[in-house]
């Protein structure tokens, strides 16, 4: 291997991996290798170049902990988490759609009854969140278990603001029998991804905005089916084509309808008009 040049460099190095290798390890470097040789031939990549990523790497190191990952903000504002998301629900169209699970998701909410609110003293629209659980063919999911998380009307989520109680605007809660759940809460707001690290820095020199549509997070699981990790997002939010980590589908955006129905106020205590979304989840058999 003594006359390594440019154009034999690429097989050496993936010569040196192991037949012994587990198979899909020996894939995945394999790929990896391929891609960043062919990436700095492509792009010319200078001494300086590279030295200012590995810094940049370094940084993003730096800035990561337990509670705040930044290795996954980069993956999703480059859009790598979406291409996994939709790589892993591939032939599943029948399956509600995968989103981002984000930075702000928080185990071992409380439990509410379904029905129940989420609004407590938050202001904001108030906001009505109802439909079905069921299985990709259509079959209600009786008791699926819901976990959902969302912003306050400031954009900020309860573990980002010490003015909001840990468990703000976080819940968990069963459907019924026939599937059904529904809840009170508030229209969530859109918000920037943190930008004080950097990812923050990538954004701005790539001249990109930080916004994300305004959402409101599920985690969806039931016994015999596979958990669904999505958001449901307002359909006319003003960053709704325009996610700085590109969560959103066609699928996912709903409409926040104005209501006044007599009854829903009786039943959930709503001031009139609130808004009324309706969405139906389909979970993928194991
Ligand atoms: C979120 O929706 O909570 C989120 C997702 C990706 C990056 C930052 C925030
Ligand atoms: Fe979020």
């Amino acid at each position: 291997m003594r006359n390594v040049t440019e154009e034999t460099l690429t097989d050496a190095v993936l010569e040196t991996i192991s037949k012994d290798a587990d198979p899909r390890f020996r894939e995945i470097m394999s790929g990896l290798i391929k891609h960043l040789h062919a990436f700095a031939l492509e792009t010319n990549m200078t001494k300086e170049e590279w030295l200012g990523a590995i810094e940049f790497l370094y940084q993003t190191g730096k800035k990561t902990t337990r509670n705040r990952n930044e290795f996954i903000l980069l993956s999703d504002t480059l859009g790598l988490s979406s291409m996994v998301d939709m790589i892993s629900s591939r032939g599943d169209d029948d399956a509600t759609a995968v989103s981002v699970l984000g930075p702000f998701y928080i185990e071992n909410a409380p439990f509410i009854k379904n029905g129940g609110d989420l609004i407590a003293d938050n202001a904001g629209q108030q906001t009505l969140v109802k439909g079905c659980v069921s299985s990709t063919d259509g079959t209600p999911i009786p008791n699926a278990l819901l976990d959902v998380w969302q912003n306050a009307e400031n954009g900020k989520y309860s573990n980002e603001d010490p003015d909001q109680d840990d468990n703000n605007l976080r819940a968990r809660l069963n459907a019924a029998d026939d599937g059904s759940y529904s809840f009170s809460t508030i229209r969530p707001t859109p918000y920037t991804v943190p930008e004080d690290g950097p990812a923050g820095v990538m954004l701005d020199a790539m001249g990109r905005h930080p916004w994300r549509p305004a959402h409101i997070h599920f985690k969806i699981s039931a016994d015999g089916y596979q958990d669904l990790i999505t958001e449901i997002y307002p359909d006319d939010d003003e960053y709704i084509d325009a996610d700085a980590v590109f969560g959103v589908r066609d699928s996912l955006a709903v409409s926040f309808k104005q209501t006044t129905s007599e009854d829903t106020v009786a039943q959930h205590g709503l001031n009139t008009p609130f808004l009324t979304v309706e969405y139906d989840f389909r979970l993928r058999p194991v």
